[in-house]
């Protein structure tokens, strides 16, 4: 016995040794991790159960046969995060490159099973040079399999992908069908294509870092919601990302013991938005003087920064929060940022999260390039992603509510629960001076007239009252008070119920 307890110990230490010594002493030595150290730091002490630790490949092409590393380059399993289940799978890139082999595919298919299963969120440590070149076809096959758990997984629950090296081809498109996707700067990259196919199909010359580091992703592109600086403060702030998360689409976030008074009033919010219409004022004050403790998980915050999206709490329970920023473009809405925010309002709509909504949008983005690149169908996503949405909505319009902009932002009329304006919001056509200039265009040579007209228009229009007489807003509220009524609108909306009607699945404009 204690032989055969001998033996299963070392067989563990083989394969927890992943491709050997020398290939961690590389992986180290590039400022990156194994796939074990991951997984240590990003789970609770002590909390992984492995699986398939002696899986190896079924290879027996290009000498594949003699090289086998028990566990094929993927250590998969399930741990806890600050107690709560998660699944998890850490590419181990000293193993074949942390390429895929039809095994490692059918690991990471076992845990995702599971994790639907059981409703726990899955988590991706990527790490890998793509599929297994020795295995060919039963590669890609093992892709598609773990591609199809995507999307069915999709809406039931969470998944994040870390990418913390190389994600190349077609590989890609397992992380771009999670929620999430954070990246390692200088370590991480993706792609379809790399840069020596570039250079030779589209004649550019461009680093792996240019066309698909973790900058690039997080403010050109779009494709990640966040750069990290180095694998530990990636698996740090993962770790903190989770717990706004419910575990499925089946339960609700975690409530969180809240100490911050609910009735905190916050007098500055008087004096936040400036005289001066058009003066522009940072939003995320707004967002961090509302939410519990201040404490605010941005998503993509170099990435369309004329909308701001994250997640907060108010009363310990989890809020999604979407607010135009005035300190950039105004706070408009462009084709980047209608995409940004429309994605994440239909996560937290999938996942039972409420939504707050800050305005001050002064309508869409003008221009050729908006109108020749489809802002009506980009802009159409996030009136789309607003109106089909059933959780909580409760939004409170600072300042601009203009146009088409007003309606999308979570109106009353796309089912808005509780919609609350300050005293300094203005909801109209559109500004005051536009208007006149439309209205009164014979006048326009006159300026005395016109400066009357705009002063009578701002007047009637530039104001809430009147969205409030027709009871589009429910209330002009104080700004100082703006946490107190948030928090007694989500509180009131708890239990809410509404179905959409029965069909096999919408269709957003994509
Ligand atoms: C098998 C691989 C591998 C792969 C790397 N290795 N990628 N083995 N299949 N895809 C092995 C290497 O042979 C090497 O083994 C070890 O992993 C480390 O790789 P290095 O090249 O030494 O590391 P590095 O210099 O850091 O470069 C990493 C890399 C490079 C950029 C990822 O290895 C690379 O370009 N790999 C091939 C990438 C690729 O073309 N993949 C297929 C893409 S198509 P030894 O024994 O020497 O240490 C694809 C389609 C998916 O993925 C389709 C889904 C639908």
């Amino acid at each position: 016995m204690q032989d055969i307890l001998a033996k299963l110990e070392s067989m563990r230490a083989g394969a927890r040794l992943g491709g050997g010594e020398k290939r961690i002493a590389g992986q180290h030595a590039k400022g990156k991790l194994t796939a074990r150290e991951r997984i240590d730091l990003f789970l609770d002490e002590g909390s992984f159960e492995e699986f398939d630790m002696f899986v190896e490949h079924r290879c027996i092409d290009f000498g594949m046969e003699g090289q086998k590393v028990p566990g094929d380059g993927v250590v998969t399993g399930h741990g806890t995060v600050n107690g709560r289940l998660v699944f998890v799978f850490s590419q181990d890139f000293t193993v074949f490159g942390g390429s895929l082999s039809e095994a490692h595919a059918e690991k990471i298919c076992k845990i995702m099973d599971q994790a639907l299963k059981v409703g726990a969120p899955v988590i991706g440590l990527n790490d890998s040079g793509g599929a297994r070149i020795q295995e060919g076809v039963a590669s890609l096959g093992g892709y598609a399999e773990v591609f199809q758990r995507n999307v069915d997984a999709s809406g039931v629950i969470p998944q994040i992908s870390l990418i913390m090296g190389p994600c190349a081809g077609g590989a890609v498109y397992s992380p771009a069908m999670t929620d999430f996707i954070f990246m390692v700067k200088d370590s991480s990259y993706m792609f379809v294509t790399g840069p020596d196919v570039v250079k030779t199909v589209t004649h550019e010359v461009v680093t792996a870092e240019e066309l698909g580091g973790a900058i690039t992703h997080s403010t050109k592109s779009g494709v990640a919601d966040l750069a990290f600086e180095n694998d530990v403060e990636a698996l740090l702030q993962l770790r903190r990302f989770v717990d706004f998360l419910p575990s499925s689409n089946r339960e609700k976030a975690p409530v969180r013991p809240c100490t911050d008074p609910l009735d905190r009033d916050d007098l500055s919010l008087d004096t936040l938005v400036p005289e001066n219409p058009n003066k522009p004022y940072d939003m995320k004050e707004l967002i961090l003087k509302i939410v519990d403790e201040g404490d605010f998980f941005e998503l993509q915050p170099e990435y369309a920064k004329n909308i701001i999206i994250g997640f907060g709490r108010v009363n310990g329970s989890t809020v999604g929060v979407v607010a135009n920023q005035p300190m950039v473009l105004a706070g408009c809405l462009d084709i980047d940022s209608s995409k940004k925010a429309a994605r994440f309002v239909r996560f937290c709509d999938a996942f039972e999260i409420p939504i707050l909504t800050l305005v001050d949008v002064p309508g869409f983005m003008p221009g050729t390039s908006q109108e020749y690149n489809g802002i009506i169908k980009h802009g159409a996503k996030l009136l789309y992603a607003y109106a089909e949405a059933t959780v909580p909505k409760v939004t409170v319009i600072t300042r601009k509510a203009y146009g088409g902009a007003y309606d999308v932002m979570s109106s009353k009329h796309l089912r808005g629960d509780i919609n609350y304006a300050w005293p300094t919001a203005e909801i109209a056509v559109m500004g005051s001076k536009g208007a006149v200039e439309i209205i009164f265009r014979a006048d326009i040579g006159d300026a005395e007239k016109i400066e009357a007209r705009t002063e009578e228009y701002r007047q009637k229009f530039a104001n809430p009252f009147v969205a409030a007489s027709r009871g589009y807003i429910d209330d002009v509220i104080m700004p100082h008070g703006t946490r107190r009524r948030v928090a007694k609108a989500l509180s009131m909306l708890k239990n809410k119920q509404l179905q959409n009607p029965w069909r096999k699945h919408d269709n957003i404009p994509l």
